[in-house]
């Protein structure tokens, strides 16, 4: 008999589940004014809100917490992480930040200004505040494709180049300071890009002098379906395509706590001398000085090793083969999933569930609630909560596809917590035509406002 596959890792240190009534957490839901952001960790009985920091470290990430150098200036920590992300990235300098945001904000802080405009691929939604925030504009140019849920496509993550040209023409250059390719591309569902649109993409932006940015926070998973799905790319190493992916990007930004596999941490990396001075200004006023940003000593050893833990192939098969374990059991019952699966999290499509709901009362956020209340298992509305308001009109820009991402923490859930999470889906899945109505906004702040929002039932 063939042997199934199994992780290439055993358990070593656990952390304890409570378990609640159904009851229970549906009065704690509602206390909480239907926001899960709002909800203790211990109220959790599956936790896939976010992959973000989320993960288990391994032994030789904890050695290196011990070995952390905390020293303010000249760390050797920080040199373990700039060999490191020279090492596997190619960049030689590395500014650290103490997350994602943070780089973006000094990044953008030496790069974007008023009325600047930024196509990508589809931002994430912090690097689109950090855009906005400087009264500049995020310009989605991911392909259509990307939008139809059912619609299989090895690559949902790739550019448009007509729709990236266009914007190009009629902004030109001088009001773009680079395009960003975000790898892979969390808001339409952990999709990745191909290396060939990567290189169709620096090709063009290059011939309009347009330097390309990456957003990076989950490149080795991109670089893990580049090999599996880009046939020219079979036979390559993780390490070689993800040089390949890098070669005509100009600066990578990298959320750690990601594909980085630490709970904190962050960085900019790039080869040119005279940026990186500029952002140095930045990192010493937001962050910290120059050889540790944002992290402490242990937090940067802990990166530069889950950094080569992160690329292992091994590591990579089994983590993209958990999230497809989930989204087949969803598919064998019914649910409605973006398909082909991402690389981090499965996205449920709640309008084709919830088609009685209206855009405008939030039913990929019931179907987080009802999800939470069936099983405990906490998920994250992608839909219009998440998309806001128009920072010109003030209205709710209604989002162009209403999701409920269930994202798999790396290293710490088994088979059996996904089993668990499925059969919560289904349950959910049979009561879906009894639901009448969503929600309404009774609070919500000026940015950002799916963090800390309140709701009501209608
Ligand atoms: N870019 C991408 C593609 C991200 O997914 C995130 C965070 C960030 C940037 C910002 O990084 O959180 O370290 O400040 N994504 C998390 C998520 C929050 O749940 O998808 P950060």
């Amino acid at each position: 008999m063939e042997l199934p596959a199994i992780p290439p890792f055993k358990t070593k240190v656990v952390e304890p589940v409570y378990f609640r009534t159904k009851a229970e957490r549906r009065q704690k839901i509602e206390e909480v004014h239907y926001n899960l952001f709002n909800i203790h960790s211990d109220w959790v009985i599956v936790d896939l809100m976010t992959d973000s920091g989320t993960g288990a470290m391994s032994e030789q990430q904890w050695s290196e917490i011990m070995l952390g150098d905390e020293s303010y200036a000249g760390s050797e920590s920080y040199f373990k992480l700039i060999r490191a992300v020279k090492d596997i990235l190619g960049f030689e300098y590395v500014a650290p930040t103490h997350q994602g945001r943070a780089a973006e904000n000094i990044l953008f802080s030496a790069t974007v200004k008023e009325g600047d405009v930024v196509p990508g691929n589809a931002h994430f939604d912090t690097t689109k505040g950090h855009i906005e925030f400087r009264k500049a504009h995020a310009i989605d140019c991911t392909i259509k494709e990307a939008y139809d849920t059912s619609l299989r496509h090895p690559f949902k993550g790739n550019l448009d180049l007509d729709k990236l040209e266009a914007v190009i023409r009629k902004y030109g250059r001088e009001r773009i300071p680079f395009v960003n390719i975000t790898v892979t591309c969390n808001t339409v569902g952990g999709q990745p890009v191909s290396l060939q649109n990567i290189k169709d993409t620096c090709a063009l932006a290059q011939r309009y002098g347009i330097p390309v940015f990456m957003d990076i926070a989950r490149y080795a998973e991109n670089a893990y379906f580049i090999k599996s799905r880009e046939t020219d790319y079979a036979d390559w190493s993780i390490r070689d395509i993800i040089r390949e992916m890098f070669r005509e990007v100009k600066v990578v930004w990298m959320s750690s706590k990601k594909d980085g596999l630490v709970n904190i941490g962050g960085f900019i990396a790039l080869n040119d001398h005279d940026l990186y001075e500029q952002l140095g200004q930045f990192t010493i006023v937001y962050e910290g000085f120059l050889t540790y940003g944002g992290m402490s000593g242990r937090a940067m050893g802990a990166l530069a090793v889950g950094l080569y833990e992160g690329i292992d192939f091994h590591y990579l098969e089994d983590r993209i083969n958990q999230v497809k374990y989930l989204g087949d059991q969803l598919v064998s019952h019914g649910i409605p999933i973006q398909e082909p699966v991402g690389g981090h999290a499965l996205y449920i499509d709640a309008r084709k569930m919830l088609p009685q709901i209206s855009q405008t009362q939030y039913p990929a956020q019931l179907l987080a609630v009802e999800a939470y209340i069936e099983g405990g298992v906490r998920g994250v509305e992608i839909g219009t909560l998440l998309a806001d308001r128009d920072p010109d009109t003030g209205l709710d820009r209604l989002a162009e596809m209403e999701l409920l991402r269930l994202a798999l923490p790396r290293r710490v859930y088994s088979q059996a917590h996904m089993d668990y999470v499925a059969a919560t889906m289904a349950n959910v899945a049979e009561r879906c035509n009894e639901l009448k109505a969503g929600f309404k906004i009774t609070r919500q702040a000026k940015i950002l406002r799916h963090f800390t929002v309140e709701l009501e039932r209608v």
